[in-house]
């Protein structure tokens, strides 16, 4: 008896009552593994434990077999059952044993919320459908200037606007409140991007705003890299890169350290060793005008992460798809 011959009768199984048969024919109190084991009483001491490991590697590469083929017979017949148009609702839930858990993307977004409340910002939010002006206009990204077509827009028939980032949530914030105020906005948003491993039409962001009197990059810098710290559990390199966003000035890519390889560079880093984490910058003064705010007096920083690639990180999740396919359960909105 070998892998070879415990395949063959595994696989040969083509229903459940049949894959017992098989389960009884190699491990069951006359099956063929177990009779191997008989022969353990005339042998050699170390013969004997040499081919008592054998065969207990057996037995658990049988057993291994069984699974999987009860797995795949069982999926069958389910199949089968609702082709047929019938399913039988009365039998016991399969799996029943597995708790729900809360999905990655809340887990992570509370140690967000808890991090943030820690340090004086209040949870914000908007409308998940925008319209041109709090998605764009207010923003400084004027209509017909190329700079829109960053974004991907979806509109909806009556042209509104799926909104694109959170960004949104900062102009409504400014447009109700005065200054100071500090803030994190969570939430979905939406781009006509096509879907891969990395990339989703729906995903969520985290907009932070913060608006007072003498707020420098320093203020996001250290805010940024405490919240990685957090986040990440460790300290992790981090590096301010210059990048444009038409509603700061400057602007800045925060990229950190690859969790992957450490660093040292690597397929997810594209060699690189920086991942590219967090976009920011000091609120633009046309922001603060288009708002009703007077920039000679006030100034702020912004920040808004792509939140799916943090959760990806932390969980050590590969595909953004993953998030979203339901096995891992629905995502708390804000
Ligand atoms: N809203 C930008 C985006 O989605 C990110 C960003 C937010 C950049 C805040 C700077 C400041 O691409």
């Amino acid at each position: 008896m070998d892998s070879a011959a415990i395949a063959a009768i595994v696989d040969a199984a083509a229903s459940l009552p049949e894959l017992e048969d098989a389960r009884v024919r190699l491990l069951g109190k006359k099956g063929e593994l177990t009779g191997l084991l008989k022969q353990l009483g005339g042998m050699a001491p170390d013969e004997r434990a040499r081919f008592g490991a054998h065969v207990n590697a057996l037995k658990e590469e049988a057993q291994a077999r069984l699974d999987s083929r009860r797995a795949t017979l069982e999926a069958r017949a389910e199949e089968a059952a609702l082709a047929a148009g019938w399913l039988d609702v009365t039998a016991p839930a399969k799996d029943a044993h597995r708790v729900g858990r809360l999905h990655p993307i809340t887990l992570l977004l509370e140690e967000v919320i808890d991090h943030f409340t820690g340090l004086g910002f209040e949870i914000a939010s908007g409308p998940e459908i925008e319209d041109e002006w709090h998605n764009f206009d207010a923003l400084n990204i004027p209509k017909d200037h190329p700079a829109r077509d960053v974004w991907d827009t979806f509109y909806t028939d009556r042209g509104e606007i799926p909104r694109t980032h959170t960004s949104s949530v900062q102009v409504r914030t400014l447009s109700l409140r005065k200054p100071p105020l500090r803030i994190i906005a969570p939430g979905r948003v939406f781009r006509n991007e096509t879907i891969d491993a990395t990339h989703h039409a729906s995903f969520n962001q985290v907009e932070g705003l913060l608006v007072d009197r003498h707020v420098t990059v320093a203020h996001l810098k250290h805010t940024l890299e405490t919240l990685v710290t957090r986040l990440m559990g460790r300290e992790l390199r981090t590096r301010f890169r210059p990048a444009f966003y038409p509603f700061v000035e400057p602007g800045l890519d925060l990229d950190v350290e690859c969790v992957f390889c450490g660093g040292r560079g690597c397929g997810v880093c594209k060699g690189s060793g920086f991942i590219e984490l967090i976009p920011g910058g000091l609120v633009h003064p046309e922001v603060l005008r288009a708002c009703g705010h007077d920039p000679s007096e006030w100034q702020g920083f912004a920040f808004g992460m792509g939140f799916d690639r943090m959760v990806m990180m932390r969980y050590g999740i590969d595909d953004i798809r993953r998030l979203y396919d339901g096995r891992l359960g629905l995502v708390r909105q804000f």
